[in-house]
């Protein structure tokens, strides 16, 4: 036995509530912050220092946001009773975001990476320390079954997308990394256009999960859904192209009012990445340059474009909660699984999740990422637009802080779906919401689209 567990009072007790557990969240930190140093490897201090982009933090921002979010959840927090919802959910000073909004965050005197990386170190050694004293069968909703560590690791892995978005949008020589591993070749030759059938019904949304899974999740909760088709994978790059070719970003009838106006603003003619050269459209991903592979889905797309894309195709964009059915719930027994493919989680095999493809695959290069209805892709690859706004659910209670969910919830937000290429596996889920501005394309989204039955 490791001195570690040897030391947990939970082991003393002989309670099984925490056997092995301490080690368990110790591992997932480690494994979160070895990836955060891999992401991070390629870079120069100057690429790590400089604000590539107004949308973006300086990456050493993100480091040290990173640490001390980490200081005030697993070291502050933990000194003093908590009473259900926290009052002080960020960190006061440089590295809080609400102090900061991003745009002017090159603008502050931020530390050097070296000093962001010892930071971060001795962190994490009073972390480890603390964790072995952790009573985890206490009653404590923050400790309770090790919850605050998930969520302290899923808050790493978030920014380890949000370095990556910053990464393919720097500026430079382009990001490359030594690690990157290729996509699985296309077996089952997508049904270009098709669309799969939900029955209808009475369905389940949301989960009560609160060894994990945010506040914004929860509660589950019935939701009725009349009859509809989904189309079978994410719209693909020779599906969007067909919208350009048609003229579509020069057809107002296709474009919402907010969205003629983002068109106008943006003079956006193509996804963000795309450029056109001799007469053919080309993309780069973030070190590869190469024409839009017409099988993998469109990446880099704002709410706008999709809902332009849907209208112009006589679809329309889904619900979440016809996006969370289509996804999980399987009619024939009138009950959900945790994943499209079943209860197993994500693993390289399953869906392209957790980030070393540094890219998209085809769409259905993964034959087991099949939901019961037959919607292929819904986890990884791209984070989905649906039509909903980030709201709460009926019964939706903070916790355990404001600033993650609440702050946000209203019209302003479009909620994405499923997890990208560039999402770690513990930080998303088929109940996981992630939300940003409707004019948003630095992120790893893309669609699909629905018809009335
Ligand atoms: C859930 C992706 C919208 O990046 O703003 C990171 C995640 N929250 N730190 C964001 C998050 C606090 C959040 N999103
Ligand atoms: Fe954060």
């Amino acid at each position: 036995m490791s001195t570690l567990a040897a030391r947990l009072p939970g082991r003393i007790a002989g309670r099984s509530l925490d056997d092995g557990l301490a080690e368990q969240l110790a591992a997932l930190l480690a494994d979160v912050r070895a990836r955060t140093e891999l992401l991070i490897a390629p870079l120069s201090d100057d690429d790590l220092h400089v604000q590539h982009d107004p949308l973006m933090s300086p990456i050493v921002w993100d480091l040290g946001h990173i640490a001390g979010f980490e200081e005030l959840w697993l070291l502050r927090h933990l000194e003093r009773p908590f009473t259900g919802l926290a009052a002080l959910g960020e960190m006061p000073g440089l590295f809080n975001p609400f102090e900061h909004p991003r745009r002017e965050r090159g603008k502050l005197v931020l530390p050097s990476a070296a000093e962001c990386r010892a930071v971060m170190a001795e962190v994490r050694e009073r972390v480890l320390e603390r964790l072995a004293l952790v009573d985890f069968a206490s009653p404590s909703p923050l400790t309770r079954g090790g919850y605050v560590y998930r969520m302290v690791a899923q808050h790493e892995a978030q920014h380890g997308e949000t370095i990556l978005q910053t990464v393919q949008l720097k500026r430079g020589a382009p990001y490359h990394s030594p690690d990157r591993v290729a996509t699985p070749r296309l077996t089952t030759p997508h049904r270009a256009g098709a669309m799969v059938r939900f029955p209808g019904g009475t369905v389940q949304i949301g989960t009560d999960d609160r060894a994990a899974a945010y506040d914004n999740e929860r509660p589950r909760h019935a939701v009725r859904l009349a009859a509809f088709d989904i189309d079978e994978t994410p719209v693909t790059n020779a599906a969007y192209l067909g919208f350009i070719e048609a003229g579509g970003y020069r057809n107002p009838a296709w474009w919402s009012e907010a969205g003629r106006a983002w068109l106008a603003e943006s003079a956006a003619h193509a996804p963000k990445y795309w450029h056109r050269e001799k007469g053919e459209w080309w993309t780069r991903t973030m070190d590869v340059d190469a024409v839009p592979d017409p099988l993998h889905p469109v990446v880099h797309v704002c709410y706008y474009e999709a809902e332009a894309f849907a209208r112009w195709a006589g679809k329309r964009l889904p619900t979440e909660a016809e996006w969370e059915a289509a996804a999980t719930w399987d009619p024939a027994t009138g009950a959900s699984r945790l994943f499209p493919w079943g209860d197993t989680p994500p693993a390289p095999a399953l869906a392209n999740i957790d980030q070393l493809t540094f890219g998209t695959a085809a769409a259905g290069a993964y034959p087991l990422n099949r939901s019961p209805i037959g919607c292929m892709g819904m986890i990884g690859d791209v984070w989905e637009w649906t039509a909903s706004d980030f709201s709460p659910y009926p019964g939706y209670e903070s916790f355990p802080y404001r600033e993650y969910s609440e702050v946000f919830f209203g019209p302003d937000y479009k909620l994405l779906r499923g997890g990208s290429w560039a999402t770690r596996s513990i930080a998303t889920r088929s109940t996981f919401r992630n939300w940003d501005l409707p004019i948003r394309r630095q992120i790893f989204s893309g669609f699909r689209c629905v018809r009335d039955a």
